[in-house]
This record gives C-alpha cells, structure tokens and sequence, in this order.
C-alpha cells in the first residue's frame, strides 16, 4: 500500500486574536493565513476584529486596514487596486478572486477566511510564489512569430480577425483559474494549465501570426494539453468572466481537424 507522508509544516495550527480596540462600531472576523516558510513554526490561522466603518468595502481596503493599524508583519501582494494587475489574487470565503475587487460583505458566514492561491508554495502569507505559472506562461511564446518581412508600419488586421481575440486578450494572469484547476493541481508539472492554454490559443488564432502549425505541434502533447477534463472551475472562478475551458476545447478541436 502506498505510504503517503505529508510534508513537514503541513498542518495548520490555531494563531493569535488580534482583538478590536474599544470603541464603537461594527465589527467583522477575518480569519487569515499566515505562515513563513524561513521560520520553523507551522502555518497558522490568525483572526482579526475589523472595524469594517473605517475601511473601504473590498477584502484588499481591509487587509490594508489590518497592516497599517492591526498587524505590520502581514504579508501580502497588490499593486492596481482596480482589478487590472492580477497581483491581489487569493483565496477568499473559499474561492479564487482578486482582493481588490471582491467586497468583503459578499462572503458569507460568520468570519472572512483569506488564504493564498492552492496549490502553489508560499512566499510568505498570502503571497504564493508562481515561479511555475510565469515559466507555462512564458513556454508558449506569447508573441507574434512571423516569417514575411516586416512592413514599414505595422501588422495590420482586419476588424472581424481583431475581433477574434476578444475574450482571450482581456487576461491578466492573476493565476486564480490555474490554482483552482484539479487537474493541474495534480500535474502542475507537465499540464500547462488553462491560462497558459488561455493564451496559447490567443496566439494561435492571431492572424498575424505565422507559426500555427508550430503552435498546434508543441502542444499535441498527452499532459500540456489533454489533462483538461472540463471541469470547468477555471471559467467560474475568472475575476475577468473568460473562458479558459473554451479555448483548450478550440485547441483540441484544431487538432482534430488538422489529422482529417
Ligand atoms: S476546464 Fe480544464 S482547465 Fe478548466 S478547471 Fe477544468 S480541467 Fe482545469
Ligand atoms: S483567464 Fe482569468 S483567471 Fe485565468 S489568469 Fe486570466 S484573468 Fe486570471
Ligand atoms: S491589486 Fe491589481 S488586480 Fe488587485
């Protein structure tokens, strides 16, 4: 029988109350990892009582909130604050989304729970390291590849082929389908992922672009490509409303009909 061990630090433990300072007010739980893989302690659940009337309405105005009055040691990722970045992504109430743009009221229960990305190391807190992510990403070579001389200006297209890419251009490679996505959390190494997909089909229905054939071949691979089950938790959970799951069917649709 197989002998399954879980890592050292792998169990969370119970943190600290960071209670409320008196006064007036509503008052809301923030339950919040923390863990920091240089230390020696396991991860841990720390909770925070939030004055929500001074904060702003998204879960990031409250973990702002919390590192500038609360706790300075909280660790955590964020550069737009308008959903534009990608950087806030995390885990909230259960299900991957940007900080910045997911209100805090829109959680239900007693407490906010806010955890990383799953299935990515932990930097520290709420910051996952996707080392793994950017390196899929970069691995399908998201540029134009062309082989004609250059024009003098630019690569033109018309507005009906421009108009192909929207709903693949839009993406902000926040990681939230990817970490929510059970087939790569359990071939991460060899699935590249639905955003990785995402874009790899964005390139390879570009019509500027001149490496199709290429594209297609490097990824006629039985894990970069099929260990999509079309489950779908990645067109749920985009803080974009995209689609990754159609654009890895298009993919292996072109793949099908290119052996025909
Ligand atoms: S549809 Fe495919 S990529 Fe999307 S979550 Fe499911 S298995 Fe992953
Ligand atoms: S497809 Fe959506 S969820 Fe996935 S990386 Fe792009 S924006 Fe984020
Ligand atoms: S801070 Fe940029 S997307 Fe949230």
């Amino acid at each position: 029988m197989v002998q399954l061990t879980l890592p050292k630090n792998s169990r969370i433990g119970k943190g600290k109350r960071h209670r409320a300072p008196s006064g007036a007010g509503r008052l809301k739980l923030f339950r919040i990892y923390r863990y920091d893989p240089e230390g020696n302690e396991n991860p841990r659940w720390d909770e925070y009582e939030v004055k929500v009337d001074e904060c702003g309405p998204m879960v990031l105005d409250v973990l702002i909130h919390i590192k500038n009055t609360m706790d300075a040691t909280l660790a955590f990722r964020r550069s737009c604050r308008e959903g534009v970045c990608g950087s806030c992504a995390m885990n909230i109430g259960g299900r991957n989304t940007l900080a910045c743009t997911h209100g805090w009221e829109e959680v239900p229960g007693e407490a906010v729970v806010v955890a990383p990305l799953p299935s990515q190391p932990v930097v520290k807190d709420l910051i996952p390291d996707l080392s793994l992510f950017y390196a899929q990403y970069a691995s399908i070579e998201p540029w134009l590849h062309t082989t004609t001389p250059q024009p003098q200006t630019e690569w033109r297209q018309a507005p009906e082929d421009r108009e192909k890419l929207d709903g693949l251009y839009e993406c902000i490679l926040c990681a939230c389908c990817s970490t929510s996505c059970p087939s790569y959390w359990w071939n991460e190494e060899r699935y590249l992922g639905p955003a990785a997909l995402l874009h790899a089909y964005r390139w390879i229905i570009d019509s500027r672009d001149e490496a199709t054939g290429e594209r297609l071949d490097a990824l006629e691979d039985p894990f970069k490509l099929y260990r999509c089950h079309t489950i779908l938790n990645c067109a749920q959970v985009c803080p974009k409303g995209l689609n990754p799951a159609k654009a890895i069917a298009e993919v292996k649709r072109m793949l099908v009909e290119r052996t025909v």
